[in-house]
């Protein structure tokens, strides 16, 4: 039986089910906010996976002996990257294993850049400017795409589209690979299948952007399809990278604590900012 004080939120809300059926039928595309919200997302998850809460929790020092990289670039913008999660990319790219890198989804260039600091080889795939103008993008965001990257000669930019585009035809197997193209549970999957088929070899290491909206908050569709992709057998080698929004697919044993979301804080990050001139050249 529900306590008294759930009985009356609940009668609360059944009052409100009138006001959201007339919003509906004047604006019935808002049913998708509902449907793709990350509570049915969650509901979803916990029917496939009832005894999946969270995924073991690994810290960023615990990946690396090298030096930490201590500058980091980031536009802050629509977009960016947590600085956390490009120092997780920059520590796992520092790694002596660590010899080429590929992404999907390049956006300003951001993360690959950093990356490519650590890297000389390093490959961003991302959808072509064309296809972005069919689906109606606005020019200015199409434009910027690559920024930052073209800076960096040693870096190669492929214009492809992931759902389509054939991995094999690479002919080549990367030891880091950041998954952060378009995050609806199809196409994480879909880039996650692929990857996993084409693109791993003994030791690869895989990152998945966007598995968390904030680092104490999981979201339920990109982690779905992450534990769809890469395979039960896989499900033992992923973890979720503490105070970032990634999850890590690691095979070497580590350090892990249980994901809290209520979690007090014990450590706390100093930062120091300093802004410089950047003359964006639009293609
Ligand atoms: C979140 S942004 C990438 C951000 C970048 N990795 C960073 O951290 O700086 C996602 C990018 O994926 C691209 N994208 C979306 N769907 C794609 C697809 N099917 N194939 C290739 N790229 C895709 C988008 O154009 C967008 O630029």
């Amino acid at each position: 039986m529900l306590p008294t004080g759930g009985i009356l939120n609940m009668k609360s809300k059944l009052r409100k089910i009138p006001a959201l059926i007339s919003v509906l039928l004047k604006e019935p595309y808002l049913i998708n906010l509902i449907l793709k919200s990350n509570e049915a997302a969650k509901n979803k998850f916990q029917q496939k996976y009832p005894n999946i809460v969270a995924l073991p929790q690994v810290e960023v020092k615990d990946l690396s002996d090298e030096l930490m990289p201590e500058t980091i670039e980031s536009f802050l913008m629509d977009g960016s990257s947590l600085i956390t999660d490009l120092h997780l990319l920059m520590t796992l790219a520092g790694r002596t294993a660590c010899n080429s890198y590929l992404e999907i989804g390049t956006w300003r260039g951001e993360s690959v850049y950093n990356v490519a600091k650590q890297v000389s080889d390093c490959l961003t795939i991302n959808l072509p400017k064309e296809e972005m103008r069919l689906l109606g993008f606005h020019e200015q965001y199409i434009r910027q795409h690559g920024v930052l990257s073209v800076q960096n000669k040693n870096i190669s930019h492929l214009e492809t589209n992931t759902r389509t585009f054939d991995f094999g035809s690479l002919q080549k197997k990367f030891d880091l690979i950041f998954i952060d193209g378009d995050h609806s549970y199809d196409m994480v999957r879909s880039d996650t299948e692929k990857v996993f088929k084409d693109l791993i070899k003994e030791n690869s290491v895989v990152v998945w952007h966007d598995y968390a909206y904030n680092p104490q908050k999981i979201r339920y569709e990109v982690f779905q399809a992450i534990l769809d992709g890469v395979g039960e057998e896989n499900h033992r080698h992923l973890y979720h990278v503490k105070n970032t929004m990634c999850a890590l697919f690691w095979r070497d044993e580590i350090k892990t604590s249980v994901y809290d979301a209520y979690e007090i804080p014990e450590k706390i990050y100093e930062i120091s900012l300093r802004e410089k001139a950047f003359s964006t050249v639009l293609k």
